[in-house]
């Protein structure tokens, strides 16, 4: 998958580029995560990337000519049609479903936007979806741009070793819609508190069905919204319901 990030502040995405699982998928040829700087894309003295918006009020917003250059530059250096992404508190909320779908696009143009966001015109002619990360305000689209894409990296095949399967994330395969299963390691026993019997007891079977229990109470105590969009008899057995 190529990713082209409309962004004044390049230097971010080394967070993602530079390390870890992501760091790897770019390594191995399976993820690349270019910046295009709306910035390098101006033609005045001071290299302007802000406007004042039409009405007043306070804060700018990204200035539309430096923006729709750097738009189609993206565009021309990615392999065919690209899904034009805008991150914005104003987009539907992200989630695993959104990702996986989005993780099967080849191509892929995300608009980080700063100060105020960009003008409502360029999101109708030029923006395909808009995502947010969440019912609260950044500074900036950068690290929900890289939370998608760290999101969507994890998803791509080859990225994940066996150690680190997708399908064990929380809201994926098994648990799709569920939260994760507490998860211990050595010691056995830390300060009195021991690591629960059915783990150490070899029986894969009941670990299973124990890991699933576990993660169905949490999802129970801790998120009840998401209970109501899984159906929980198929996978299950009578048993395991009780
Ligand atoms: N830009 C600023 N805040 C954001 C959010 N919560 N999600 C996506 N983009 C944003």
């Amino acid at each position: 998958m190529k990713v082209a990030v409309l962004t004044l502040f390049p230097e971010m995405l080394q967070a993602l580029t530079g390390h870890g699982i992501t760091r790897r998928a770019v390594e191995a040829g399976l993820l690349s995560v270019t910046a295009v700087n709306p910035r390098d894309y101006t033609t005045d003295r001071h290299r302007t990337v802000d406007d004042r918006p039409f009405g007043g009020g306070p804060g700018m917003l990204m200035k539309v000519e430096p923006l729709l250059v750097a738009l189609k530059a993206a565009r021309e250096q990615l392999p065919g049609p690209a899904k034009v992404i805008y991150l914005t508190p104003q987009g539907r909320r992200l989630d695993q479903q959104a990702v996986e779908r989005l993780a099967s696009e080849p191509a892929m143009i995300l608009i980080a936007g700063r100060y105020e966001g960009i003008d409502e015109r360029v999101v109708e002619t030029e923006v395909d979806e808009q995502w947010s990360i969440g019912d609260y305000v950044l500074s900036g689209g950068e690290l929900p741009a890289m939370v998608l894409i760290d999101a969507m990296a994890r998803r791509l095949p080859g990225v994940l070793g066996h150690q680190d399967s997708a399908e064990q994330d929380s809201f994926s395969g098994e648990l799709t819609n569920l939260l994760d299963c507490p998860h211990y390691t050595r010691p056995e026993e830390i300060a009195g508190q021991r690591v629960p019997d059915v783990l150490l007891s070899g029986h894969h079977e009941a670990i299973r069905r124990w890991r699933l229990k576990q993660a169905l109470g949490r999802t129970w105590q801790r998120r009840p919204d998401l209970l109501e969009a899984r159906q929980l008899s198929p996978g299950l057995s009578s048993e395991e319901q009780d």
